[in-house]
């Protein structure tokens, strides 16, 4: 028996390698290398080097390695992006994935567990939001994750086929063990930038919006440490493998950060006072996105060990300053 991660020799989908390792599982990636890294797989895997979308392919490695269960992180995840090119965002996480789901369906693998976002809800009006709530997608990014959902479900209940759909909110830090990290050049994400700008990686850094509905004017996030995140998918799949139903969860801890609150806890972990200039709103921000975390923790029996912004911040830093002078 051995796991599939698609996407693995990404961010994500590299610190889920590690933990399926270090769980004892055999793993075999999949990744094009489009934004992934050779370095960042553990050499205790195996590593394809291919296409998702390419159905022969998968079901190749799918009988090869006795595949059981496929944890899906392949994506494009840039929102700005999606609204530039939706067709290419639609291609890549709606069509190839439709080539996965039917790569399982042939080859009898049963389980699939599956990256979506807190995008699918938009900008909620009940905070903090449910799994129940209605999903609004605002960006094609959010849409090609949706439609992707909806296709698991109707896959799911045609075939013999279980799956847990996790819907991410603000995913961040690094390996404590300083083994893998976010390395993609040109991140947007907030922590990234502002320890950039903190090691001066950038001259400074902008703070999108002021004037928010929240208690000191910038938005508001739920930031999950990228450990915790990759031990609800080690959840997910003992949840399947046990024979439990299928199920779409929100991964996120339940609370929630200002953009202020963030730059003065990297100012406070890094004892650099970076330059954070006060800049105009940035188009499709919601002012709060916070998980109802419930579902996760009661019907997944998930326990998060990294609800500290401190740790994610100085996991986050540790690894840029591994990264400045090369990651291995
Ligand atoms: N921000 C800044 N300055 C920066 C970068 C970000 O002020 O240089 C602010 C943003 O305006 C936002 C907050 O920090 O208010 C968080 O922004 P991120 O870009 O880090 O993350 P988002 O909340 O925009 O996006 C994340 C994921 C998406 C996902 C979305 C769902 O990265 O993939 O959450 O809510 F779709």
């Amino acid at each position: 028996m051995a796991v599939l991660v698609t996407g693995g020799a990404g961010y994500i989908g590299s610190h889920m390698v590690l933990e399926l390792l270090d769980a004892g599982e055999a793993v075999v990636v999949l990744d094009n290398l489009s934004t992934g890294f050779v370095w960042a797989v553990d050499p205790r895997a195996t590593l394809v080097v291919g296409d998702m979308g390419d159905q022969a392919l998968v079901e190749t490695v799918m009988r090869q390695h006795g595949i059981d269960a496929v944890i899906h992180f392949a994506a494009r995840i840039v929102v700005p992006d999606s609204v530039a090119d939706p067709l290419g965002y639609y291609l890549a996480n709606t069509v190839k994935t439709r080539a996965v789901m039917a790569a399982c369906v042939a080859q009898g693998v049963r389980h699939m567990i599956f990256s979506s976002t807190a995008a699918v809800y938009g900008t909620p009006e009940v905070m903090p939001v449910s799994e129940e709530a209605p999903t609004r997608p605002e960006s094609p990014y959010g849409t090609s994750k949706l439609i992707t959902e909806w296709m698991l479900r109707d896959a799911a209940a045609a075939h013999d086929l279980t799956y847990v759909v996790l819907r991410y909110f603000n995913v961040a830090g690094a390996d404590p063990k300083g083994r893998t990290g976010q390395s993609t050049p040109n991140a947007t994400h907030l922590i990234k930038v502002a320890v950039q700008t903190a090691l001066g990686l950038r001259e400074k850094m902008d703070v999108f919006g002021t004037d928010y509905p929240t208690p000191d004017g910038t938005c508001v996030r739920d930031y999950i440490h990228v450990t915790d995140l990759v031990r609800a998918h080690l959840s997910a799949l003992a949840h399947l493998r046990a024979g439990g139903e299928s199920m779409v969860a929100n991964c996120g801890y339940g609370h929630g950060y200002s953009v202020k609150e963030v730059i003065d806890t990297v100012r406070a972990v890094t004892k650099v006072s970076f330059r954070a200039d006060y800049a105009p709103r940035r188009p499709g921000d919601a002012a709060a996105v916070v998980a109802d975390a419930t579902r996760a923790r009661t019907r997944l029996g998930w326990t998060p060990a990294h609800d500290d912004l401190t740790k994610i911040v100085e996991a986050a830093y540790a690894w840029e300053r591994r990264l400045a002078n090369g990651p291995r």
